[in-house]
């Protein structure tokens, strides 16, 4: 019987926190508004902690049990449209290549969303008129960054959303070709790996 990863804690709760995070930021919470920015550092945090697992964490979740390789993708794909099933530990290697898309993706929204959401140097604190009460008055929100990285936080965000519903696809497709639950696995952590493997 195929088996199927067996996911630790550590990844399964980021991959939901990042998945609901960018869910939430893509079709539910106002842009404009705080918690959009809230739920982006919620983001942030899980990425952070599943990025470092990947290089301390268990050997199934670290970055070395699936590297990135075009052509082992491209002969994963051959196999299983030939019906041929390997068993991979980790992610077998296409889903490594959206895996690391995934993220890739994940830094440039979450890092112009930080600079768009912090800015050192507000204009409402400018020098113009009386810069005592200035210093005092509400501040409006002024954001900082330019045009051009909030024209990024949307493409990159929108490519996102994107690569994640392929990335649904594939798993979906994965799992039915290969016959192994891979949901299963990302939701319970890997009931069907048999004892010893
Ligand atoms: C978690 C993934 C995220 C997604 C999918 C996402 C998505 C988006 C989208 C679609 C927009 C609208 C862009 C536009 O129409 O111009 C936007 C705007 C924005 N996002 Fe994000 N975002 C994410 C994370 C973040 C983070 C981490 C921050 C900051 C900590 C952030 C801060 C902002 C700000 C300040 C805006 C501009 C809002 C405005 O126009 O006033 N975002 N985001
Ligand atoms: C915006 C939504 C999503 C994002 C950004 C996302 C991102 C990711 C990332 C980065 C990984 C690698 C996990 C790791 O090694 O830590 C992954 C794996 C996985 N995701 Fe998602 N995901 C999303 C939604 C979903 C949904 C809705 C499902 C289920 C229907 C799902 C099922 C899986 C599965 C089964 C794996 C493991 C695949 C394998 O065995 O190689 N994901 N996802």
């Amino acid at each position: 019987m195929p088996t199927a990863p067996a996911w630790d804690p550590v990844v399964r709760l980021t991959h939901w926190g990042i998945a609901l995070a960018v869910v939430l930021n893509g079709f539910v919470v106002e842009d404009e508004s705080l918690i959009h920015i809230w739920v982006g550092y919620a983001a942030i945090s899980f990425l952070v902690l599943r990025l470092i697992w990947g290089l301390i964490g268990t050997e199934d979740a670290r970055f070395t049990s699936f590297p990135p390789s075009l052509a082992a993708a491209k002969a994963h794909l051959s196999d299983l449209l030939a019906g041929r099933h390997r068993t991979y530990r980790s992610h077998n290697p296409l889903g490594a290549l959206m895996v690391y898309a995934l993220w890739g993706t994940l830094i440039v929204v979450v890092a112009t969303g930080v600079v768009m959401a912090s800015d050192p140097f507000p204009s409402s604190y400018g020098m113009s008129g009386d810069s005592f009460t200035a210093l005092f008055r509400e501040y409006e929100g002024h954001r900082g960054g330019s045009e051009l990285i909030e024209d990024i936080h949307e493409l990159a965000a929108n490519t996102l959303l994107f690569l994640a519903v392929v990335h649904v696809g594939g798993v979906l497709l994965e799992s039915r070709l290969s016959g192994v639950n891979l949901i299963r696995a990302m939701v319970k952590g890997g009931k069907d790996r048999q004892a010893g493997e």
